[in-house]
């Protein structure tokens, strides 16, 4: 099965560069939701449906007794990386069903169907989970936004989903350590098992891209307003009816414009929006990468330029030292020498995350 499913997606690498068609029968305006299933609002009877293509329940004990207000948050955040997770993979499950330009896999097609079906209604239950929550606590559940992925085919899909599904990986440790601290433990082993069934997910994008399953030994930590702020670059600005009921950040943008990046050190090169610049002394400020579970590198912007609208500088990568696999994330921060860990990075953040992809 392992080298069959390889085979089929070399076939596919190969195939990619035909010119996609760009037309969108599955999110016609970019609205995806209510899903033929009822999904973000099935029955009762739907959501049986949803577990057995979960293959498996949703949890049927009682929510715990209280939730602190940073929990709530925790929650809301689950429930709008679910719903954007639900839309893009139904999506690339609907190419796949079709064989839309750009996603007949040949050989190993159905394989990669039926774990892509199967990841659709897992993170269907996540959502409903979370939400389910936030309605018994009296909050408003997180409603769906309008979406659009820079994706035409099979390859660069799987890429993208095994770099959000990193990012949330990382974020679901910073979820975790916020409901310990906030009295939440009640809801510590549940998060606990949704980080173990997005790894398992993990696991499998990253053999689709013939990666090994493990990329490092203590997974790349994030927090939450790095991944808030990375979700949105996936709707369609204005679109969310509530997601200003989140009190998360938005940083501004910056780019990684270094592809194709090698396992080893050497400098990197990124860009923000001059417009974005505003009034901060940029040759001040710092690049600062989070990868693993190891302190915040901090590294100078060396040779700032401005192109057209952008700010182009580079900064060291200084990957043999640290062993940079897996996710890295970039941000550019006001002036420190240190940072303690994320949250103090995110902190000081102002253009980020820059993502990182190694091996
Ligand atoms: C599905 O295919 C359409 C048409 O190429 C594309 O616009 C869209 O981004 C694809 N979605 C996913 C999740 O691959």
């Amino acid at each position: 099965m392992r080298s069959a499913l390889l085979y089929s997606t070399a076939l596919v690498a190969s195939i990619t560069s035909a010119v996609p068609t760009g037309k969108r029968d599955f999110s016609p305006d970019n609205v995806y939701f209510p899903l033929p299933n009822g999904f973000p609002n099935p029955n009762a009877g739907q959501v049986l449906e949803i577990q057995k293509q979960a293959h498996g329940t949703l949890p049927n004990g009682p929510p715990p007794p209280t939730l602190s207000p940073e929990g709530i948050t925790n929650l809301k955040l689950i429930a709008l990386n679910e719903l954007f997770e639900v839309a893009f993979f139904t999506e690339l499950v609907y190419n796949l069903t079709n064989k839309v330009q750009g996603y007949d896999l040949g050989y190993g097609h159905d394989y990669v169907l039926d774990a892509l079906s199967a990841i659709v209604a897992q993170e269907e239950l996540h959502a409903l989970n979370a939400n389910g929550a936030l309605s018994h606590f009296n909050q408003e559940p997180i409603q769906p936004c309008k979406y659009s992925f820079p994706v035409t085919d099979f390859q660069s899909a799987i890429a993208l989903a095994g770099t959000f599904t990193d990012l949330v990986l990382g974020t679901l440790q910073d979820v975790n350590q916020l409901f310990a601290q906030g009295g939440d433990a009640g809801l510590v082993r549940a998060v606990s098992s949704v980080i173990g069934n997005e790894a398992e997910q993990e696991g499998f994008f990253r053999l689709v891209q013939k990666k090994r399953p493990s990329s490092q030994p203590f997974l790349t930590t994030a927090t939450r307003d790095f991944a808030f702020t990375a979700i949105q670059s996936f709707t369609i600005p204005g679109s969310c009816p509530n997601i200003n009921t989140i009190p998360l950040k938005t940083f501004k943008p910056l780019t990684v414009e270094t592809t194709n990046i090698a396992a080893q050190t050497q400098a990197l090169k990124f860009s923000f929006a001059k417009a974005d610049a505003g009034l901060y002394q940029v040759d001040q400020l710092k690049l600062v990468y989070i990868n693993g579970q190891n302190l915040p590198i901090v590294e100078p912007l060396i040779s700032v330029n401005t192109a057209g609208d952008k700010v182009v500088f580079e900064a060291e990568f200084p990957y043999d030292e640290y062993l940079m696999n897996g996710l890295t994330i970039a941000a550019v921060t006001t002036a420190a020498d240190s940072f303690a860990d994320a949250d103090a990075v995110a902190k000081a953040t102002i253009f980020g995350p820059g993502i990182i992809e190694i091996d």
